[in-house]
């Protein structure tokens, strides 16, 4: 992708990465709201980033509830590393990733640990650490990310982050605040796509009433009939609020599908991993056909290769919102039977609890057995929500 524009916004990050490869450390958070290019931006980093190491983990809307999950992502490369730290670090953050029993660690050692793991991995080459979807992270990583954040000196590690809202737990630390793209920009964007050709009087508007947000340049004029974009009319519904515009644009076109591929784009939805086996192991059980789910295409908005991936976050909250119900327990339940219960036992856990239509005894007590796991891990918010879920199926 060409990123257009973002001249002072490449040229932050550009000097983020300076000072990491001159070993010291940076901190930035990118923040602005839906569709308004933070991905675009980390990618731009990743991209600029050669001769450093690239740690990758974001925050996931589904997941908010389990304990260090994020960090998981993040550290999960670094595990090798784990025997040059002091034994009491270690043995903190081994056991909050699940690595090994023990007592509820102390949050302030967990960040210490992760402090350190950082800057282990960075005496081998620089870090750059990215961290998108930050106000998806569940709260046990953003404080312990937030507490590295702000104790990093000069290790050569850089973390950058990208978020919708200010999050408490990065208050206070250095922010890039992302906006529309200016008006020659936008239109530059309009052109580049393939529906070029409209009237500059109907492109002005599109620029304006999207205040340049490039995710809504790119979606919705796509969303449109050629009449209806042709008239400039019922480009924007006044008192909508512009990511629930596109969100209701994706649902439009998620609409035109046949049963089978909405079902299928469900089931990606539900699934927090991306992981493809996962994906048509559950599919199968829902007897889905990978050819005809896939025969017609589906117009961008899902990618299956190595990872399964929405064309953006907010194809999967249209797609998860527009699932009727019993869809949608349907494809939970698949998706917990083909979880390996000795893998994954929460996130299984997590699933059946979602297929429940209603009380369901079993249910309750393997997501209380799920809280107990995660009080060990010190994560108390996702016991607590473990828990509360329990309750909820309990007669
Ligand atoms: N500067 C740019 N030039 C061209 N295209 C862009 C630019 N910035 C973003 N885009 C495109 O706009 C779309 C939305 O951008 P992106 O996914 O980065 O938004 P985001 O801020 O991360 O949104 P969210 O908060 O929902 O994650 C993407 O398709 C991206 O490729
Ligand atoms: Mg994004």
């Amino acid at each position: 992708m060409q990123l257009l524009g973002r001249r002072r916004e490449c040229a932050a990050l550009d000097r983020t990465i300076a000072a990491v490869r001159t070993g010291e450390s940076r901190v930035l958070v990118v923040h602005g709201g839906p569709g308004v290019g933070k991905t675009a931006l980390l990618d731009y980093a990743r991209g600029r980033a050669t001769g450093l190491r690239v740690l990758r983990a974001a925050g996931v809307e589904s997941e908010m509830e389990l304990a260090f999950a994020a960090l998981h992502q993040l550290c999960g490369p670094l595990l090798d590393l784990l025997p040059r730290l002091p034994d009491v670090q270690r043995a903190a953050l081994e056991t909050v990733l699940g690595l090994r029993a023990g007592a509820p660690p102390d949050r302030f050692l967990v960040g210490l640990a992760v402090l350190s793991l950082l800057s282990e991995a960075s005496e081998q080459s620089p870090l750059l650490c990215v961290v998108d979807d930050a106000q998806w992270l569940d709260r046990a990583s953003a404080q312990a990310l937030s507490f590295v954040a702000r104790r990093l000196l000069a290790e050569s590690v850089a973390l950058v982050f990208a978020t919708r809202e200010r999050e408490p737990a990065l208050i206070g630390l250095p922010e890039l605040e992302i906006t529309g793209l200016r008006d020659g920009d936008a239109h530059a964007l309009l052109d580049s796509l393939t529906h070029a050709g409209l009237d500059r009087s109907i492109r002005d508007r599109i620029v304006a009433e999207t205040r340049g947000n490039p995710l809504a340049l790119v979606e919705l004029p796509r969303g449109l009939s050629p009449t209806q974009i042709a008239g400039g009319l019922g480009l924007l519904r006044a008192g909508d609020s512009l990511p629930g515009q596109i969100e209701q644009s994706f649902l439009n076109r998620i609409a035109e599908f046949s049963d089978q591929t909405r079902t299928l784009l469900l089931i990606a939805a539900a699934e927090p991993l991306g992981d493809p086996v996962l994906l048509w192991a559950a599919a199968e059980r829902l007897g889905i056909d990978p050819a005809a789910a896939l025969a017609g295409g589906t117009d961008g908005l899902l990618a299956i290769d190595e990872r399964v991936t929405f064309r953006h976050p907010l194809v999967r909250s249209a797609v998860y919102q527009a699932g009727p119900p019993r869809a949608r327990r349907a494809v939970h339940l698949a998706l917990a039977e083909v979880t390996d219960p000795a893998i994954d036992p929460d996130r299984r856990a997590w699933h059946r609890a979602a297929a429940a239509a209603g009380p369901d005894e079993e249910v309750a007590a393997e997501l209380e057995r799920s809280a107990g796991r995660a009080q060990a891990r010190g994560g108390r918010a996702a016991a607590a929500a473990f828990l509360q879920r329990s309750v909820q199926l309990t007669l």
